[in-house]
């Protein structure tokens, strides 16, 4: 199976989530090398499209692209035309000159990864769509965690916080739950959706049960998407609901996307304790992105690299591994 875009995690059932992460399993090893490149995507180009603030994850597409030895042009919305009013259908279309082979496109719009996917040729995927679906986070993060606990059948997976502005709450309860854990979301009534139910995962308004959880997830408190006042203060929500060395105990494993607001969602403490493994996701970022753009991009019609153009064992045991679409 092949995908063609990647719009959301639930394009993903187990076994796709399994197959990306074993490949990126693959190309860690590129990453260790002093020459951290493979030629596998030499000659496609990769277009980093980014409407809205981003480090982490503009980074790990860029570096995730350059690794595989394709071209890469990065976009920032601010600097460009966009600022003059040109529409994201104008921007796509005009940069699609370009030919693209793949547009990594983050915007404030739930959906526009799909609407650009009706546009152009290219391989969508969507790094953000406003509070909507954040896949390669959710892939990322399984890949975290499959190397910090094996399988996750069976884990209790907690997500605390602003679930109400969260895509990566939303694709990470649905990956988590596809790996085989239980998934229940914590955080005060303004903050979680009604009905998030429905995906399957369990609510809490207080973190009284969290001593039960085997990872606690934490979400930053976004700011920028509150339009009106969602809690009385952030004093407040950190008084009930940041996780903290008290309330963490020290078999559970701390994760957070980034970035993160120290003494807010977290204490300073439990961000440098060794439980966190919010660096250990940063890394993750770079190879699971590979395996993503490496799905999408390296398919029957990709340029042949020969044997003899140096490519490593690793990544030629994963050219190799490929079922044919
Ligand atoms: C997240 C995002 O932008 O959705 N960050 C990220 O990609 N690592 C989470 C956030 O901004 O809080």
């Amino acid at each position: 199976m092949t995908m063609q875009h990647l719009l959301s995690i639930e394009d993903l059932d187990r076994a796709g989530i399994e197959r990306i992460v074993e490949q990126a399993a693959r190309f860690a090893e590129v990453s260790d090398r002093e020459i951290k490149k493979v030629p596998a995507l030499r000659g496609r180009m990769v277009l980093n499209l980014f409407y809205e603030a981003s480090t982490r994850t503009r980074s790990s597409f860029e570096l995730a692209a350059k690794r595989l030895s394709a071209d890469v042009v990065n976009f920032a919305a601010s600097g460009s035309s966009v600022e003059k009013g040109e529409s994201l259908k104008d921007t796509v279309l005009t940069l699609s000159a370009h030919k693209p082979d793949a547009i990594v496109l983050r915007t404030p719009w739930a959906g526009a990864a799909e609407l650009v996917s009706k546009w152009c040729s290219a391989a969508i995927v969507n790094a953000g769509d406003g509070k909507r679906e954040h896949p390669t986070q959710a892939l990322l993060d399984v890949y975290t965690l499959r190397s910090r606990l094996g399988e996750l059948d069976g884990a209790s997976i907690w997500i605390i916080g602003d679930v109400a502005h969260s895509r990566v709450a939303r694709s990470n309860i649905i990956a988590f739950q596809r790996m085989g854990a239980k998934v229940t979301v914590a955080g005060p009534p303004t903050l979680i959706p009604r009905g998030i139910e429905a995906l399957g995962c369990d609510v809490r308004f207080t973190l009284d049960e969290l001593p039960s959880a085997d990872v606690v997830y934490t979400l930053r408190m976004q700011r920028e998407r509150m339009s009106e006042t969602w809690v009385p203060s952030l004093r407040e929500y950190a008084s009930w609901y940041q996780v903290n060395g008290k309330r963490l105990s020290p078999r559970q494993v701390l994760m957070h996307p980034g970035p993160v607001n120290r003494g807010v969602e977290l204490s300073g403490e439990v961000v440098d304790s060794p439980q966190a493994v919010i660096t250990a996701q940063v890394e993750a970022g770079v190879v699971v992105r590979m395996a993503v753009l490496y799905e999408l991009l390296a398919g029957a019609s990709a340029p042949s690299t020969s044997p003899s153009s140096g490519r490593p064992e690793a990544a030629g045991a994963a050219i190799g591994e490929r079922q044919p679409a």
